[in-house]
């Protein structure tokens, strides 16, 4: 399904600012067997690396940009990249102040509207969202002190194009927040662009000279698409120092 859907923007408003409750809605099953935290995701991937001052941060693959306005609360300045003008459009319509009125489906063909305002805490004035390629960012970016990539790795036809970027992008012992489910399918990576053996080697391999791996953990994540339809899904989430 394309990014730019109105469907697919409602599934990750909701998984981005939809409260524990609104989330798990009408299921018929106790969420008390759900993993811990895996309602919180978009937050979560953001603390992996310290909770610290976070200086000059870069979500990419930010979609509806939850993490950024996290990061926000701890950083100087914060831009989030996602190739999805909707996605952008949705995150800067929170920035700006608005309420964004979404759909959350109970059955697929019936639908209840909630809201998605600007997280308590987070710093409007900081985050700047724009529209962009990972495989081709612009020249004048910039460097950062994080950077951030969640569930994006297996989402793009030439992954490497993004990962040789990524030394001028960390600044020398910076952070690199690698998320990724490893959900790689030829529709999005063709498969000579696919790892050949298990993601983490592949990331291992790219990251290496220039980076220091230093913790790797599986962080679970729970997309509602309707009250009977939910992903549930682990991301292996690996962090990096930039050396
Ligand atoms: C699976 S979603 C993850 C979004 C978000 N980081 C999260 O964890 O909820 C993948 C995101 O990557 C974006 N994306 C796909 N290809 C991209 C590209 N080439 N450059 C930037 N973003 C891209 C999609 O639009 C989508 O928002």
């Amino acid at each position: 399904m394309s990014y730019e859907s109105d469907v697919l923007r409602d599934w990750y408003l909701l998984f981005h600012y939809g409260s524990p409750d609104e989330i798990t809605a009408g299921l018929g099953f106790d969420v008390a067997g759900l993993p811990a935290r895996c309602l919180e995701f978009p937050v979560t991937t953001t603390e992996v690396a310290g909770d610290g001052p976070a200086g000059r941060v870069l979500d990419l693959g930010c979609a509806v940009g939850r993490s950024s306005f996290e990061f926000s609360k701890r950083a100087e300045a914060v831009v989030g990249i996602d190739f999805s003008q909707s996605f952008v459009d949705a995150a800067e319509a929170i920035r700006s102040g608005k309420s964004l009125s979404y759909r959350r489906y109970g059955e697929m063909h019936l639908s209840e509207m909630l809201t998605a305002t600007l997280p308590e805490g987070a710093h409007a004035d900081r985050i700047q969202f724009e529209q962009g390629d990972a495989m081709d960012l612009r020249a004048d970016l910039g460097s950062f002190d994080l950077v951030h990539a969640a569930n994006l790795l297996c989402r793009l036809p030439e992954p490497f194009r993004f990962m040789n970027r990524l030394p001028a992008l960390v600044n020398s012992g910076g952070y690199l927040i690698m998320a990724t489910p490893a959900t790689w399918m030829d529709q999005y990576t063709p498969r000579e662009n696919q790892p050949e053996g298990l993601t983490l080697d592949y990331l291992k391999h790219h990251l290496d000279a220039d980076f220091e791996m230093i913790s790797v953990e599986e962080v679970p994540f729970l997309i509602r698409e309707h009250q009977r339809k939910l992903q549930l899904s682990t991301s292996q989430t690996s962090v990096w120092q930039r050396k």
